[in-house]
């Protein structure tokens, strides 16, 4: 008899994008989605026996309606368990804007699981994150992961998708500052109703294909090519979305855009990537990234950079 459990969950990047829900209720998404996980990002979350479900994030007490909805589902779907206290330790930056969600419920389906002894795959644990958030069924993952979007609750979960060792790095700009804050849900809401959504479905299950060969190929630059055009097409949905058309950008994201076209024409190896929010993640390799973080620095005083680089699967302690 247990007393607690703990998981570490290392958060992703998508390269091919999940921006669309084809059934909200079950996070069933309109596209497959492929990511890295990072080594530098994180969450490590705790599950105690209690008297109530409560939450507690990097000591601060939260209401978490997502995580108490989210644990009813748990019990639904697996069988009742007893109330628990979970305590969770955020190794996200929250100001750089760089999702929390996935390594959060990722943590914390895997912890639970393992408190109550559930004897399941990595596979079967990505599929019941997916409830919690979407983008969480690729954080069980090292390395790349393939979320296939499937036809039910039952086949739309996360696989490994192993490729040759490559020296992929990102150059993460964390961009803070004033932009209005619409949820990934919300927002996918909003982008679904573009009149390019459709082509946006088609052209994203092509890029994917390629995104795998360009991958076992180990050819970076193909790699960041088409994660750039994704994202830049995934953005184009929310600046074309019919329902309260928005934008995650800030001023600084354009310039910083900018500058990767910049280092890209002096012969870097760079590409964008951008997410549910304002900051910017650079692909290139790790034999280029300090001198990127470098020349950005130089020129954006106020935006800090990270560089991350590919990290591992669940982990318990
Ligand atoms: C832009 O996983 O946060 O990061 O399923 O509603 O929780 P919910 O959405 P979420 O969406 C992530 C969107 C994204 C792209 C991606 O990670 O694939």
């Amino acid at each position: 008899d247990k007393k607690g459990q703990t998981a570490i969950a290392h958060t992703n990047i998508a390269f091919i994008k999940y921006w669309g829900k084809a059934d909200p209720k079950l996070n069933l998404p309109t596209t497959s989605s492929l990511s890295l996980t990072l080594d530098e990002y994180y969450t490590k979350t705790r599950v105690e026996k209690a008297t109530e479900d409560s939450l507690l994030i990097n000591e601060l007490p939260q209401d978490g309606k997502r995580v108490h909805q989210f644990l009813n589902i748990l019990r639904e779907e697996m069988g009742d368990f007893p109330p628990l206290r979970v305590i969770s330790e955020n190794r996200v930056p929250l100001s750089a804007g760089l999702a929390s969600s996935a390594s959060s419920f990722a943590a914390l389906t895997a912890a639970v699981a393992k408190f109550n002894n559930w004897d399941l795959s990595l596979e079967e644990l990505s599929r019941l994150a997916r409830r919690g958030s979407g983008s969480a069924t690729r954080s069980f993952f090292p390395g790349f992961a393939i979320w296939e979007k499937g036809t039910d609750d039952a086949d739309s979960y996360a696989k490994e998708f192993k490729t040759p060792e490559l020296p992929i790095a990102l150059v993460v700009c964390k961009i803070s500052g004033t932009v209005k804050k619409v949820s990934s849900s919300d927002g996918m809401r909003r982008a679904q109703t573009s009149p390019n959504y459709a082509a946006w479905v088609d052209e994203s299950a092509q890029q994917l294909a390629e995104m795998k060969k360009a991958l076992f190929s180990s050819d970076l630059e193909r790699v960041g090519q088409l994660a750039e055009a994704n994202a830049l097409a995934m953005h184009d949905l929310n600046l074309t979305a019919t329902d309260r058309r928005f934008t995650y950008f800030n001023q600084d994201t354009m310039k910083v855009l900018e500058q990767v076209k910049a280092l890209r024409k002096e012969g870097y190896l760079a590409y964008a990537t951008m997410d549910a929010g304002p900051n910017v993640k650079i692909i290139t390799n790790q034999e280029q990234a300090p001198k990127i973080k470098a020349y950005l620095a130089e020129r954006f005083r106020k935006i800090q950079f990270d560089i991350a680089t590919p990290g591992p699967g669940i982990s318990y302690e």
